[in-house]
């Protein structure tokens, strides 16, 4: 069978399964170890108490743990993160209207433009930004409108074409790793407002912020909730990323379209997943900070090595490459790979992003040989 012309075709390359691609057939060269500085996978386990609470469940042997899970997850773990957003962010959050359960936010990046967006909208992206939002503008039949951010991060909001349908917003940033500047989210609500459009704000590296910075929610802006979602990801404040587990909440309505999506393509998730959650939000809180302050100390050691890299927060620094020296050099010369910053939109070029979800030694060795480029 010949397949018909398809909207997934528009599916643009995954950005870092062609990065990992690249980066492993640059390891299998004959030379000196390659070191991996490109990829952004968690490097410190979750908790010992949220890995007890797993297997604890796990080893019930009732069909309530391994029977099909309730399709809208388990009342206490709506409740669990309601009650993390009114002590961490100061968000109250209605856990039975305001909150959806997904398996990993990178899933409700698709799943809030399906419910948003008809087909040839116009969904807002910001340059540079995540990659995968484009995977969602394809899926949704969409059209890309480009967000430019200026270099403090802040959205060149003119430069918007067309009205969006949808606004994705991320901060602290994947890849510039810049926390939100002031007034940012009052500009999006009030623009939404204006459009009828929505807000999908990206809070996947929410906690990891530095310098005395304070977590920072889209939904303690005044009227967020009416025009917009955030995303919080239980794998980069909890160490869970191989568990897929996140939330999407706020706007009631497009809550309910993203837990009424997911009882059509989803049978809910496994429950020893969940109560291992409830624990993690529950349980103490110490982990979180321990996270966050490794990564700002891998922050610190990086923008001593390398003059004019910069993070606000994530486990990401965002580094401007000087005239000559490109991303594939470093990793043929000096055999380190760095994500190029390209791949994050037209912004991006002439950057890269630096992983500071390594190992210390790792990162040490591999700024040892950047130093030499910059
Ligand atoms: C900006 C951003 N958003 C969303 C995700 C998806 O996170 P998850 O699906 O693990 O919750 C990632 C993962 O790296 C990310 O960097």
């Amino acid at each position: 069978m010949r397949p018909r012309p398809h909207r997934i075709e528009h599916l643009p390359e995954q950005y870092f399964t062609a990065l990992l691609a690249r980066v492993a057939a640059a390891a299998a060269e004959p030379g000196e170890p390659l070191i991996d500085l490109g990829r952004g996978n968690p490097d410190v386990p979750p908790p010992a108490h949220v890995v007890e609470a797993l297997v604890a469940s796990a080893r019930e042997s009732t069909p309530a743990v391994h029977g099909y899970a309730p399709f809208a997850s388990l009342p206490e773990l709506r409740e669990a993160i309601a009650v993390r957003y009114a002590e961490v962010y100061g968000v109250q959050l209605d856990p039975d209207r305001e909150v959806a359960v997904v398996p990993g936010t990178k899933t409700a990046l698709i799943e809030v433009a399906l419910c948003t967006a008809g087909a040839g909208e116009g969904i807002a992206l910001p340059d540079p930004g995540y990659p995968d939002y484009n995977s969602a503008v394809a899926l949704a039949g969409a059209q890309r409108l480009s967000l430019p951010l200026d270099d403090a991060g802040r959205p060149e909001w003119d430069a918007l074409v067309q009205r969006p349908a949808l606004i994705y917003l991320n901060y602290p940033s994947n890849p510039t790793a810049a926390s939100a500047p002031d007034g940012v989210f009052g500009e999006a609500v009030a623009l939404a407002d204006w459009t009828g459009g929505a807000v999908l704000h990206d809070f996947a590296y929410g906690d990891l912020v530095f310098d005395g910075r304070r977590p920072s929610s889209f939904l303690a802006e005044p009227g967020a909730r009416e025009v917009g979602v955030e995303l919080f990801s239980m794998s980069k404040s909890y160490g869970m990323a191989g568990w897929r587990l996140g939330f999407v909440v706020g706007n009631g309505e497009l809550v309910a379209r993203v837990s009424w999506l997911q009882e059509h393509v989803r049978a809910g998730i496994f429950v020893a997943l969940q109560r291992a959650a409830i624990a993690a939000l529950t349980g103490p809180q110490e982990g979180v900070e321990e996270r966050r302050a490794l990564y700002e100390a891998r922050r610190d050691r990086v923008i001593a090595a390398i003059p004019g890299a910069r993070s606000e927060g994530t486990f990401f620094a965002w580094l401007r490459l000087p005239e000559g020296v490109t991303v594939e050099r470093i990793l043929e010369e000096a055999r380190v790979a760095l994500a190029p910053g390209e791949g994050f939109g037209a912004r991006g070029a002439g950057h890269a992003r630096i992983s500071l979800a390594v190992s210390d030694k790792a990162l040490d060795e591999g700024l040892a040989r950047l130093a030499p480029y910059f």
